[in-house]
């Protein structure tokens, strides 16, 4: 059996490049056929669903050429991949806050999700201008509003509540963690839905990380016992807690 929910922070681009004495760009290039090539294989095992932070809201901060080759990366990988991945029966959600994203990549955004809304095969999240504070933060304005119109009251304000006004209101939370390039933190990722996570740091730069790493870090989870704050895990548990 595979975990439901796969999510990756694909770190590591930088220095795989420059460890080649190449623009960051490049390791970014590189990353790109990475992500190609797990999502692919994420597909062909049935796993169910899949997030990866392809871009923070922490990244504009960066030098603008390298801000300009992850937004137009994510263009061609949407203008280049849409295709395959719809006759792959993966379905595209993005997550992440739209409002700061020019027209014509929201556009593209939307049009990724309405293609593949039938599909029922991989379910691919792509976080893009995604931070966990500020998807909270938005959730709580967005509650605060509902209060004031009428339309709940602050008593109703409970753990499920507070997950239902999230980007991710829709998605499981995931079971399984991956960062690369040894780093070990979570930068903004997924905060509220990692409580029960489990971890895997891959010591590999994004770019080197291949199918093979990914099917060790998946059976090196079904090694740990989840208890989720109980003391034995079992699938009620589980079911509770989703
Ligand atoms: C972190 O590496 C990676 C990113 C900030 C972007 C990840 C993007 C891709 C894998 C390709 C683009 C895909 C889409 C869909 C936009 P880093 O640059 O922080 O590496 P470093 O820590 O070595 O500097």
């Amino acid at each position: 059996m595979l975990p439901c929910h796969i999510a990756i922070i694909m770190d590591g681009n930088g220095r795989w490049a420059c460890a080649r004495k190449l623009p960051r760009v490049a390791g970014h290039r590189a990353g790109m056929e990475t992500l190609r090539t797990i999502v692919h294989h994420a597909a062909s095992i049935g796993l169910k669903w899949l997030t990866l932070y392809a871009f923070s809201s922490e990244n504009w901060a960066r030098p603008v050429d390298e801000v300009q080759c992850l937004l137009s990366l994510l263009k061609l990988f949407i203008h280049d991949d849409l295709f395959e991945l719809r006759e792959n029966n993966v379905r595209v959600h993005v997550i992440g806050k739209r409002s700061d994203l020019a027209k014509d990549i929201v556009v593209l955004l939307e049009k990724a999700e309405k293609l593949t809304t039938e599909n029922t095969g991989l379910n691919l999240v792509v976080a893009f201008n995604y931070g966990s504070r500020d998807e909270i933060v938005r959730a709580v304005r967005k509650i605060a509003a509902d209060i004031t119109a009428g339309k709940i009251r602050g008593n109703d304000i409970t753990n499920n509540l507070l997950t239902s006004y999230l980007d991710t209101a829709h998605i499981p939370d995931p079971d399984l963690i991956i960062r690369t390039s040894g780093e070990m933190r979570l930068s903004n990722f997924l905060l509220w839905q990692a409580a029960y996570s489990e971890f895997s740091f891959v010591p590999c730069c994004w770019p080197d990380f291949s199918v093979v790493d990914f099917e060790a870090a998946i059976a090196n989870f079904y090694a740990r016992e989840r208890r989720f704050g109980n003391l034995k895990y079992t699938d009620d548990i589980r079911g509770s807690l989703l």
